[in-house]
């Protein structure tokens, strides 16, 4: 039997298969089926409040899963799938809570994944999957790095190699009569508003209150964003309780950056935000198996391409 019949066979029986997507690696059950979405919650130890994105092989299977879809909805679908965004859109009835978390809306997207795409086809159904970590962990964006986090928790792993985006897809809200952007992803406002016609925004629900945000994307190791300036100080005053340090630096000018110890290691992702975000997530894994007692990072640019990436920033940064 091949990985991809072995795997539509346990997705029929109810079972978990973690799987690639051009993003992250998802941890992947039918979506129809309620106790393979409890099994998913189960796995990541993730709350019954946070729903999942179901993923689809075609954009005609849209109007299965949603109800009243806009036509804002089958323009992005053309323009970007398969690809890393998400449309969050009214649910038809028969869709399971545990799914949605209670919601009137659900999540979808068709990722642009050749091996996510075979297994979508051969399933021939929706498979619900969160990103194949643990709650508030760092995404995997490896199969090593599925099977760090969810050995014993799940039937197969699908190894399809490094996801080539390497963050979670973008996220957007077309419920209601105004689209937002809950989740930033490489997928830029820019250019969601090319296809859209409009301008769209982030939803500003979210509290960004650095300490009382949501902690998520985090490594285990105490995890602090700084500017160049202020990383730069912080090396000058460090103290010998506060080494090992572990810096995630990005600019030419952290080459110039005092290092005066060898407990102090610096480590460079490329000053291209899409190279950048390809890398973030394996390099914090990393970072985080280095016995550091911190980690130090670079704060990134301020522009648009790297919004994703300083959002996750941020999130992977919050002390717990
Ligand atoms: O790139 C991705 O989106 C990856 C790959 C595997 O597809 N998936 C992923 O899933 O990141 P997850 O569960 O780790 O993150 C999904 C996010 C959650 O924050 C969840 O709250 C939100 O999507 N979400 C899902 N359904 C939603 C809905 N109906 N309304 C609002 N937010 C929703
Ligand atoms: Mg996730």
């Amino acid at each position: 039997m091949t990985n991809i019949a072995q795997a539509v066979k346990i997705l029929k029986s109810g079972g978990l298969v973690a799987f690639p997507t051009e993003t992250v690696y998802g941890l992947g059950g039918d979506a129809q089926n309620e106790q393979a979405i409890r099994a998913i919650f189960q796995a990541k130890k993730r709350p019954y409040q946070h729903p999942l994105i179901v993923h689809l092989a075609q954009a005609e299977q849209l109007s299965q899963w949603a109800r009243d879809i806009p036509a804002a909805a089958w323009r992005l679908a053309e323009a970007f799938w398969p690809g890393p965004l998400t449309l969050v859109l009214k649910k038809q009835a028969h869709i399971l809570d545990v799914l949605t978390a209670g919601q009137e809306t659900i999540g979808l997207r068709i990722p642009n994944h050749p091996m996510a795409l075979e297994l979508l086809q051969a399933f021939n159904g929706g498979i619900a999957a969160p990103s194949a970590n643990q709650f508030t962990h760092i995404s995997p964006t490896t199969a090593a790095a599925v099977a760090e986090e969810l050995s014993g928790r799940v039937d197969l792993i699908l190894d399809g190699g490094d996801c080539a985006v390497g963050l979670e897809s973008t996220i957007v809200d077309l419920s209601t009569d105004q689209p937002k952007i809950l989740r930033p992803g490489m997928i830029t406002p820019a250019m969601l508003a090319g296809v859209l016609g409009q301008p769209i925004t982030h939803a500003t629900t979210e509290v960004r209150v650095p300490g009382q945000h949501l902690v998520h994307y985090a490594p285990a190791t105490a995890t602090t964003l700084l500017s160049y300036a202020a990383l730069a100080d912080f090396l000058v005053h460090l103290t010998p309780e506060d080494l090992p340090v572990a810096c995630l630096v990005y600019s030419e000018k952290a080459a110039q950056l005092p290092i005066a110890n060898e407990d102090i290691t610096l480590w460079w992702l490329p000053a291209q935000a899409a190279l950048y975000a390809h890398d973030l997530y394996d390099t914090l894994r990393l970072l985080d198996h280095q016995q550091a007692k911190h980690i130090l990072i670079e704060q990134v640019p301020d522009d648009a391409e790297w919004d994703a990436i300083r959002d996750r920033l941020f999130k992977a940064s919050t002390k717990r």
